[in-house]
């Protein structure tokens, strides 16, 4: 379900590196994790150019259930394999979806999204859950953003993990 893969350097790009050094800043000190994500999708919503959501999907019993974001109220449950979440989550693979109506089960949650972008978030290949970003703007983003929003879920995995040492939840 899970594969992780790190880029370094210029393959994750200056904007990345930059954003990932305040996120670190924002939740290193900090042991609740759940405050971590919402502090997460913050910057994330008010960093990133040209969209409409940022948040989590967290697995628990087979589904991913709404976590932390910014934007619009989204749907709540998604199914393992349902939506572009979904199947980021079962491929254990980061999905860019360049138009959201070509993807074939995508979940409208904003009639104002046009692109995403759904990276899986593991844990020694246990699903923790999917960070999602949505744009108004078709073809958005690239493997740019993936590598480096993959970064900022290795950073999740170091600092905001549930359970994990230092974290509460
Ligand atoms: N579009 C997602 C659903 C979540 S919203 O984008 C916030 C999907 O197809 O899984």
């Amino acid at each position: 379900m899970c594969n992780e893969t790190l880029a370094q350097g210029d393959e994750v790009g200056q904007f990345y590196q930059q954003l990932c050094r305040e996120l670190q800043t924002l939740i290193c000190f900090e042991p609740d994790w759940l405050a971590n994500l919402t502090n997460t999708a913050a910057l994330l919503y008010h960093t990133l150019a040209d969209i409409n959501w940022a948040g989590f999907y967290l697995y628990k019993q087979g589904h991913l259930v709404l976590g932390p974001f910014q934007g619009q109220p989204a749907c709540v449950r998604i199914a393992l394999g349902q939506g572009v979440c979904g199947a980021a989550a079962t491929q254990g693979k980061t999905l860019v979806v360049p138009n959201v109506h070509q993807f074939a089960g995508h979940i409208a949650c904003d009639s104002t999204s046009q692109a995403e972008i759904v990276v899986p978030w593991c844990d020694d290949d246990q699903l923790i859950g999917v960070l999602d970003i949505d744009s108004p703007k078709l073809a958005r983003f690239n493997t740019t953003d993936a590598r480096g929003l993959e970064q900022v879920v290795a950073l999740l995995n170091r600092y905001a993990k549930p359970g994990g040492i230092g974290t509460e939840g």
